[in-house]
Order: C-alpha cells, then sequence, then structure tokens
C-alpha cells in the first residue's frame, strides 16, 4: 500500500485531498451507523465524479456499495475514496473489497485502516492481491478516527467513548438543595441533548435521578429540529433507540419507573450481592456486576456495554455524584457542559463532588474544546486532561 500526503498530491488530475474532504462530509450527514462505522466513498473518473454513497444504518448496504450502484458501469478503471479501508467479510452485508473487485476500479484511496480485527488490513490485501492500487492519504487519518471516535474505541480498548453530560447555573449548580433540576437550561440547549442522545448507542444514568425526575431519557425526532434533509438522510438510524441504561446497585428502580417503558432496550447494572428489583417488565435486562461503597464498578459497566451490547459511544446524563465518579475514576472522553444564565445559590447540588484539594496544581483539568451558544445558554466542551498538572 503506498502511503501519501497532501503535499505531494498537488500534481495530480483528480483532486485528492478535496475528494476525501467530501466522501468525509458523505459519511458524517448521518448521525449514528451504530454498531457500524460511520463511512462515505466517492467514485471519481477522469470526467469528475460518478458516484457517491454513505452508509444509513446498520444492516443497510456499505457506503461502497451505495456508491457503486450509483457509478455503474463508469466505476471501470476508476479511483475510489473511502473514508475507511473497505470490509473483507461477510457481516449483515457481503464484504466491499469484493463488490470493488467485481466492478473493476482502478485505485482505492482510504483514510483510515479498520481497527476491526476482522477487517484491519485484509480489505487492503485483498484488493492489492488482485493488482487494484490502495493508497493511504495519512492526512485524513485523524478526521476518519475522530469521525468514528466510540467505533475505534471500542475496538482498540474494549470500552466505548464516554461522553459526561451536565446543566449548571452560572454560579456551578445541578440542583436546587430539594433537588429540583427541570429545566436549568432551555429550549435550545435541550434540542442539543436531543441531537447528543440521537449518536449515542446509550443513555446512562444513576438511581437517584430515575427516582427524584422520573426521566423516560429517550429520542423524540420532532425534539430534534433537524433540517428536512437531515431528517431524511436520518430517517432509518432514527428509528433505532439508544439503550438506557440505570445504574442501581441495591436493585431500587421502582417498577412503574418512566424510563422503563415497555422494558424494551433497557439495561439495569445492579450489585452481585443484591437482589434484583421485582416487577419489572420482561424485556428489562438486569446485569449484576461487582460493586463497591460508591456503587457498581464502572469500568466492567463500561466494557460490558462494549461487549455485550456493541457500544460504541455512550452519554451519561446524570446527577453530580454518578458524572463526578466517572470524572474521578479518569473514564470521561469528553465532558459537556450547558450554562445558564441562572444562580441557584450555596445551597444548591455542585456540580463536581469532591472535597479536600489543597493545591490548583492537582485539581482535574481540561482543554476548551469549543464553545457554542445555544438560545440564552452557552456549551462547553472539554477534554479531560488526565494526569496533567500545572
Ligand atoms: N443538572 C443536570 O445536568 C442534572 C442531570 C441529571 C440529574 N440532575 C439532578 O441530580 C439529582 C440527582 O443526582 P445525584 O447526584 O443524587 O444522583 P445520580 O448521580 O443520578 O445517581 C447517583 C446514584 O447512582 C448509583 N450508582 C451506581 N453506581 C455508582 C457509582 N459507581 N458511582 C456513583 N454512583 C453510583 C448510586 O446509588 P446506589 O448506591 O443505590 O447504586 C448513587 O447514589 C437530581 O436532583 C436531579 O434532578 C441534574
Amino acid at each position: 500500500m503506498q502511503v501519501y500526503s497532501n503535499k505531494a498530491l498537488s500534481q495530480e488530475i483528480i483532486d485528492w485531498p478535496v475528494t476525501m474532504q467530501r466522501a468525509l462530509m458523505l459519511a458524517a450527514r448521518v448521525m449514528s451507523a451504530a454498531p457500524n462505522p460511520r463511512v462515505g466513498c466517492v467514485i471519481v473518473c477522469a470526467e469528475g465524479i460518478v458516484g457517491e454513497g454513505w452508509h444509513s444504518a446498520a444492516g443497510q448496504p456499505h457506503a461502497e456499495i451505495e456508491a457503486l450502484r450509483m457509478a455503474g458501469n463508469a466505476a471501470r478503471n476508476a479511483t475510489v475514496f473511502v473514508t475507511l479501508e473497505p470490509c473483507a467479510h461477510h457481516g449483515r452485508t457481503g464484504p466491499c473489497a469484493d463488490a470493488l473487485i467485481a466492478a473493476g476500479v482502478a485505485r482505492v484511496v482510504i483514510a483510515g485502516i479498520d481497527p476491526n480485527p476482522a477487517v484491519a488490513g485484509k480489505g487492503i490485501a485483498r484488493l492489492e492481491a488482485v493488482g487494484i492500487e490502495v493508497a493511504h492519504l495519512v492526512d485524513f487519518e485523524a478526521a476518519a478516527q475522530s469521525l468514528n471516535r466510540g467505533y475505534f474505541k471500542r475496538r482498540q480498548f474494549g470500552r466505548p467513548w464516554v461522553t459526561c453530560k451536565l446543566a449548571m447555573s452560572i454560579d456551578g449548580r445541578t440542583a436546587l438543595a430539594n433537588g429540583t433540576s427541570k429545566w436549568i437550561t432551555g429550549g435550545e440547549a435541550r434540542a442539543d441533548v436531543q441531537r447528543l442522545r440521537a449518536r449515542s448507542c446509550a443513555i446512562v444514568t444513576g438511581i437517584a435521578t430515575v427516582l427524584f425526575d422520573d426521566p423516560s431519557l429517550t429520542v423524540r425526532p420532532a425534539e430534534l429540529q433537524l433540517s428536512a434533509e437531515a431528517q431524511q438522510v436520518n430517517a432509518l438510524a432514527l428509528r433505532r433507540q439508544p439503550l438506557r441504561v440505570i445504574l442501581d446497585s441495591k436493585g431500587r428502580v421502582p417498577a412503574n419507573a418512566r424510563i422503563l417503558g415497555d422494558g424494551t432496550g433497557v439495561k439495569v447494572y445492579i450489585g452481585r450481592e443484591s437482589q434484583a428489583p421485582s416487577g419489572l417488565p420482561a424485556a428489562v435486562q438486569v446485569l449484576p456486576v461487582a460493586a463497591n461503597r460508591q456503587g457498581v464498578d464502572l469500568l466492567s459497566v463500561l466494557e460490558s456495554l462494549a461487549s455485550d451490547f456493541e457500544c460504541n459511544e455512550i452519554l451519561v446524563e446524570a446527577g453530580s455524584t454518578l458524572s463526578s465518579a466517572f470524572i474521578s475514576a479518569g473514564l470521561v472522553d469528553e465532558l459537556i457542559v450547558y450554562i445558564a444564565p441562572k444562580l441557584l445559590g450555596s445551597d444548591a447540588r455542585a456540580l463536581f463532588e469532591a472535597s479536600g484539594l489543597t493545591a490548583l496544581t492537582t485539581a482535574p483539568q481540561f482543554e476548551l474544546a469549543d464553545v457554542e451558544r445555544f438560545g440564552n445558554d452557552v456549551r462547553l466542551t472539554l477534554h479531560p486532561q488526565y494526569g496533567k498538572s500545572d
């Protein structure tokens, strides 16, 4: 396989970087293709683009197949830009590498190598074995990985990508002393949370939030505020609800909790020594794991979500107790904080439950990755700098 950087490609007739950028844009149109990665594909011949496609949902044709369908005979001798190495195995659909070979393409340009052991390198090898040139556009590797950060994390580390979301007042409070937190932020920020949920494979919450707020934690397509085009592109993906996951070490979840619904897609992690909660809908899955004084073992929960339920990305939507436990354990990949211009007072619940810090240099630190306004609220996207101090 040849490895190319953008700089070396300035003499080419086809603009490789622009075409790969387009393939990445196509892939990103879908909010989630979980448990599969999001992939885009553009097929180009001397006359220009002849085929385009993206993977719209698990079980649907892969991006390469969609693009080949559009290109028809024009795919012969064409160059194929695809954001991830074509698959070489039989999953829910046939191997894309075989379809590209059958279509007679001349060259395949990829942005990233698939970390799935069933694919990694095998798709490339299969193409090269029949004389198809494979080029790796390394400058797009990071973009290809970040597009599928959860898929890469699960395949490489056996755990999902963890986003933790909290809403707080400007004095850093997440609920009133009496527990009320509905609603700290306004409608636009809450629509953004709906979009975070739609991208996630599971929404994880603590039993105290279930008992106090009685949330449903579902995706409600009408509240996503998507454009008509985005609604159409995501129609299949939005048929899937993320799993709803309750961390409930003592098995206290009541049978009439709204989050349980009819039980479909609901997982309750309890301590191994605890009694399973009674009277729950039959479809609810109760999963005993190791537990300690704090609650269930968070690493075991994450590993189970990745291996038992193929979760690529999860969203922690809990109160400060569970959110702080995830942060303190170094298990959060991204922290999203919505700040509402309200003051809740010093007896209200803090954002982060920890005490005893004596030096600012040892305080948990974050890199500010993004700031965006939603109505009257602000969203901070933060990346933890675990192990870093001033
Ligand atoms: N502002 C916001 O963004 C936001 C979001 C959600 C909720 N809230 C508010 O937050 C309040 C509830 O928050 P909370 O902090 O009391 O509860 P929480 O974080 O939702 O849930 C905490 C409970 O989860 C269970 N748990 C299981 N495993 C755990 C572990 N490893 N580490 C920590 N906890 C674990 C524990 O109960 P067991 O020991 O019984 O297992 C624990 O008491 C409510 O007032 C709600 O309105 C605010």
